[in-house]
């Protein structure tokens, strides 16, 4: 059949890490036994009182209808609640929030919902691939910008100032920062939010990282004139170890909600309940369940270090979230360089930093979703590089 793919598709390729496990999987039916250090997704279970919710009500006979487009309203208070007691952030359960598919999805619907041909949208580099795709697939053009060592991984303003930004119509900012570990402060999301409010340009914060390795989880919306211009994703993938039951959320303006909801309701029938309610207890669990969390990945970060300092790699102890990111020692190339040595001589997979944009290509990034038992066993590998 002679079918060609539309023309929106241009420049967007299978997804790196799709890509890249299909390779995995090769080099495993070979026998390799590839320890994977790539992926950020969480090994450890949910809390028990979360599954014991999902397996109760799935078990009742009148939970499986659609649902409301806006999401049911526990799941709603639960997230205004939330927000309430770990940001110090005011959301209004009725009108100021979305439950979502995953934040993944969030990121496309945002701009199906507000790009034009041409409208430009800041995208940081390095940063979550998603965010350029989501901007070319609705018909955005992406305007880099850069995020750098040398200026502590913050958005230089004064190059952006004097850019041309008459077509910016969104910026995408994700702090803590994946994948450079940087911590949101309130002082640069007030510049940020002083910047979009100067220019008219839409602030879109991807947070799904403020609870892991972090003692100040810290939300846009918590900052004082935030609601006018930012609109903020979150997620129960990471913090409440729910990657696959694809969870998350979009809070901001009423406004805001309502045009996002315009294309979103065009795209699913809402979320099984059972999910629902049990997100909602997910999101009810106290400061213990994020201490027994840290505490794990707190070991694991330790035995993540000793695996850079082998590789001679430096890096940062004060990043926060679910990965390491490490600057290479100049032996290398590039990260693809190193990855690719550790790939084919020791059979373990650490991400590329170029993946994420040009200016990661001197670094590679570590995930803190393996046991330590397997991290182990990567030091072992590596040992003699
Ligand atoms: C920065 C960032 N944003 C969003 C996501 C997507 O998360 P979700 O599972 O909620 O779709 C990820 C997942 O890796 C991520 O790293």
């Amino acid at each position: 059949m002679d079918i060609k793919v539309s023309e929106r598709l241009n420049g967007i390729g299978e997804y790196y890490f799709s890509q890249k496990l299909r390779e995995i999987e090769e080099l495993n039916k070979q026998g390799k036994k590839i320890i994977n250090l790539g992926i950020g997704s969480p090994d450890l279970p949910p809390h028990p009182d979360v599954v014991k919710v999902l397996h109760e009500e799935s078990s009742k006979p009148n939970t499986h209808a659609y649902q409301s487009y806006k999401g049911s309203p526990v799941l709603r208070n639960a997230i205004s609640s939330f927000y309430k007691t770990w940001y110090n952030a005011d959301i209004n359960p009725d009108t100021e929030v979305l439950p979502l598919i995953g934040s993944k999805e969030g990121i496309m619907h945002i701009c199906m919902t507000y790009l034009n041909n041409g409208d430009e949208v800041l995208i940081p580099n390095p940063g979550y691939p998603t965010y350029s795709s989501a901007v070319k697939l609705a018909g955005g053009t992406c305007r880099e910008y850069a995020l750098t060592g040398e200026h502590n991984w913050e958005p230089d303003f004064e190059t952006l100032e004097n850019a041309d930004l008459s077509k910016v119509k969104l910026m995408w900012i994700n702090y803590p920062e994946m994948p450079t570990g940087k911590q949101a402060t309130v002082e640069l999301f007030e510049r940020i939010i002083a910047f979009g409010k100067k220019h008219n340009i839409l602030i879109c914060h991807d947070n799904p990282y403020s609870f892991i390795l972090n003692e100040q989880p810290i939300s846009i919306l918590s900052v004082g004139g935030a609601k006018e211009v930012a609109l903020e994703l979150n997620s129960l993938s990471k913090a409440s170890n729910m990657a696959g039951w694809r969870v998350g959320m979009m809070v901001g303006a009423s406004e805001r909600i309502e045009e996002v909801l315009r294309f979103k309701s065009n795209m699913d029938s809402g979320m099984f309940l059972p999910v629902q309610l049990a997100a909602a207890k997910a999101l009810s669990l106290d400061k213990e369940w994020y201490n027994s969390l840290n505490s794990v990945y707190a070991e694991r970060r330790e035995l993540v270090y000793q695996l850079l300092n082998i590789f001679n790699c430096s890096y940062d102890r004060a990043q926060v979230g679910m990965f390491v990111w490490a600057k290479i020692p100049s032996k290398y190339k590039d990260g693809y360089e190193l990855s690719d040595e550790v790939l084919y001589n020791k059979n373990v997979f650490i991400t590329p930093g170029g993946i994420f944009g040009s200016n990661g290509n001197g670094y590679i990034r570590i995930s803190l979703c393996a046991k330590k038992e397997v991290l182990q066993e990567a030091l072992e590998r590596v040992t003699v590089l």
